[in-house]
């Protein structure tokens, strides 16, 4: 059994639809019948150029969109028809991983207490055990303690991607979206957080789907890599025959665009 499996998932939004109540003039299939499995423990690397659905793609497997048509299994389960409690757990169990990791963090909080937001929601612990978490959490992604105190907006992209990291981690889960995670960084940074991500999988048993736009980053950390395209998945393969041997005529061109980056 695969740990995500998607079946023909469809999002439709009307487009240029008038504020005056002139009717919806047409409608964008952001994604238009996607069918594809994620095994537990690897990473599918999800790659295609802006707009093609990737983002709307993996907010739509965690629930956070609301599909047109199709079908989402986490672990077996569906996700159209698990109840409140069933959701609840699976929602512990997926996470995602944002672009812009300012923009994603409460400003107003200190570090520990971003971190500790989704632990308050989800668990009940006491104080201690909660410090203890964020602690340990802040420790798997390089950060001292000490910059449990300080406010996001201290830190560089670098370091607020690694706190953003950390609250995806809170919980535990065994499923992360990463949106295009370092998409936002320089070269060199983005590689420092693609290699912890890969160090997070092992240590923490973690199911990738990595969004990117970029195949030397996608390259670096998938197994598979599926490639989409106006809304639908035009060709999945291994990490090696999708880069060395491509088949779709779109994928030869996203191979050809993308500079190639140090890792
Ligand atoms: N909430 C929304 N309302 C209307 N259109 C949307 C919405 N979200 C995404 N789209 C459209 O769906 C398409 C796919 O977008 P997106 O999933 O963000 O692509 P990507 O992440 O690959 O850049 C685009 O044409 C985008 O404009
Ligand atoms: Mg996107």
């Amino acid at each position: 059994m695969s740990l995500v499996e998607v079946r023909n998932l469809t999002k439709v939004y009307p487009i240029g639809e008038s504020i005056f109540g002139g009717g919806s003039h047409g409608e964008v299939r952001a994604v238009d019948d996607v069918s594809l499995t994620i095994e537990a423990g690897e990473t599918l690397g999800l790659i295609g150029e802006s707009g093609s659905g990737k983002s709307t793609l993996g907010r739509l497997i965690l629930r956070l969109v609301e599909p047109t048509a199709g079908s989402i299994r986490f672990a077996g389960h569906d996700l159209r028809t698990a109840g409140h409690l069933a959701m609840r757990r699976m929602r512990r169990d997926m996470q995602i991983i944002f672009q812009d990791p300012f923009a994603s963090l409460d400003p107003r909080l200190r570090v520990n207490d971003v971190i500790a937001e989704p632990l308050l929601i989800h668990e009940s612990m006491t104080a201690n055990a909660r410090r203890q978490r964020v602690a340990e959490l802040l420790h798997a992604v390089g950060m001292d303690e000490s910059a449990g105190q300080r406010f996001p907006h201290e830190f560089s992209g670098g370091q607020r991607q690694r706190i953003g990291i950390a609250r995806a981690l809170a919980l535990r889960p065994r499923f992360i979206v990463a949106d295009e995670p370092v998409s936002a960084l320089d070269v060199s940074v983005g590689a420092q957080i693609v290699n912890l991500l890969a160090r997070l999988q092992r240590e923490f048993q973690l199911t990738y789907l990595f969004i990117s736009h970029s195949m030397p980053v996608v390259r670096y950390l998938s197994t598979r890599i599926a490639v989409m395209y106006r809304g639908q998945i035009v060709e999945t393969g291994s990490t090696e025959q999708i880069a060395e041997h491509p088949g779709h005529p779109y994928t030869k061109t996203l191979l050809g665009a993308t500079p190639e980056i140090a890792i």
